[in-house]
């Protein structure tokens, strides 16, 4: 299938947004079905301009994109379709609209460029077997974003707007969803400081955008265990930092300790608390579990760790499977003396974890096979995530096609 745009010249000539008076209301069209957007209600300047006012004119013409289905890793994939929505000093939000995907101009004085004044966001839509398109509670996502904007001094999309943008661009990009059993779609919202600064200070601009990609599994490893460093060294965040919320900057504050541990053949690296150096705290890119008998325990959220909308959820789906699950400081000498331990993420849903290195010492899990437990609530989220069994969570959000 081919979503054919109106002429990606054409689109590339037409004239930029900015200071113009906002175009008169476009209309998404996908397949039979037409999605008025309301007309943009943006002041000030636009630095992505360009193609918007062309780009809501596409249909849909085949059903899937030509893409290698069964070799999906978690690498970007470009696709269709991207959004764009940008807020000024009054911190209301354009409606936005969807826009073809492509590079962003922003002023080298951006304050995310310099700063670091961003946030971003990650969750995924997954094919039903009966082809219908699911989002795995992306409300949630909107929570976070807000409240990440808040720590960050931006101002930030409300819920719906949130929603409604995350559901235009998915429907934009649906022949990037892979078919059931083969990935999902990423989805990445971002919000930055795309307004000019040069003193320390909030941006004037906020630009909301997404964009998507079809993603197989994050580690190498697929479903099979990772391998863990714990790293004592370098922290990835300590009391009162931004650990919290999901910044742009802790994810560059990771990359060193990561390259090192993958260099030496680990698949990630366990972060412990930068105050006593001794209890868990996460993953570079997941929240960690451990089990033992029927008592599962992870980090509680304190400031240090991101509230992950899966780990959430795996406490939620584990408690009503008949755990114990204790949100408190796990200490690594806990961790040692798990009979098992998996991570979870959006990106990585459930890993198990076959060994953990700790000065020099390697304990190993389950055999190196995935263990009973994270086998258990793998099994229990995902065929929830999917549709293969009835939603009793209300978690889940059908797109209408
Ligand atoms: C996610 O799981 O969505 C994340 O944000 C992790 C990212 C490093 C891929």
């Amino acid at each position: 299938m081919e979503l054919h745009l109106a002429s990606r010249s054409a689109l590339q000539a037409a004239p930029s947004l900015a200071g113009q008076r906002p175009p008169p209301s476009p209309s998404l069209c996908i397949r039979n079905h037409t999605f008025k957007v309301p007309p943009l209600s943006y002041k000030g300047r636009s630095l992505i301009g360009c193609q918007a006012s062309l780009a809501t004119n596409y249909m849909e013409t085949s059903e899937l994109a030509d893409l290698d289905w069964e070799n999906l890793g978690f690498g970007f994939i470009q696709t269709d379709f991207m959004y764009t929505a940008k807020c000024g000093e009054d911190g209301i939000f354009s409606k936005g609209e969807v826009v073809p995907f492509g590079p962003i101009a922003m002023s080298p004085s951006a304050g995310v460029l310099n700063y670091g004044q961003g946030l971003f966001e990650g969750l995924k839509a997954y094919r039903k077997k009966d082809g219908s398109i699911l989002l795995f509670r992306p409300e949630e996502n909107a929570i976070r974003m807000r409240n990440g904007a808040e720590r960050m001094c931006m101002p930030a999309p409300t819920i719906e707007h949130f929603l409604d943008a995350v559901k235009q661009v998915v429907l934009a990009n649906k022949r990037w969803v892979p078919p059931t059993g083969k990935g999902s779609l990423y989805i990445r919202p971002l919000l930055m400081g795309s307004g000019a600064v040069l003193g320390l200070a909030p941006a004037p601009e906020y630009t909301f955008m997404i964009f998507v990609s079809p993603v197989g599994n994050y580690f190498k490893e697929g479903l099979a265990p990772i391998n863990l460093i714990i790293e004592d060294n370098f922290h990835r965040a300590a009391p009162g930092g931004t650990g919290g919320v999901k910044t742009i900057g802790n994810y560059a504050s990771v990359l060193k300790a990561q390259k090192i541990a993958k260099e030496k053949g680990y698949s990630d690296v366990l972060y412990l608390d930068a105050v006593h150096n001794k209890y868990l705290e996460e993953v570079s890119s997941c929240n960690i579990f451990i089990v033992k008998g029927n008592v599962i325990s992870t980090p509680a959220i304190k400031g240090t760790i991101l509230p992950g909308i899966t780990r959430k959820s795996i406490v939620q789906v584990a408690q009503r499977n008949g755990f114990k699950v204790e949100e408190r400081l796990v200490s690594v000498d806990e961790l040692l003396e798990a009979d098992e331990v998996f991570c979870t993420g959006t990106a990585v849903v459930v890993s198990p974890v076959g060994s953990i290195t700790y000065l020099e010492n390697r304990v190993e899990y389950g055999n190196q096979g995935i263990g009973v437990v994270s086998q258990q609530l793998y099994t229990s989220l995902t065929s929830l995530q999917m549709g293969d069994v009835e939603d009793c969570m209300g978690w889940t959000v059908q797109l209408d096609q």
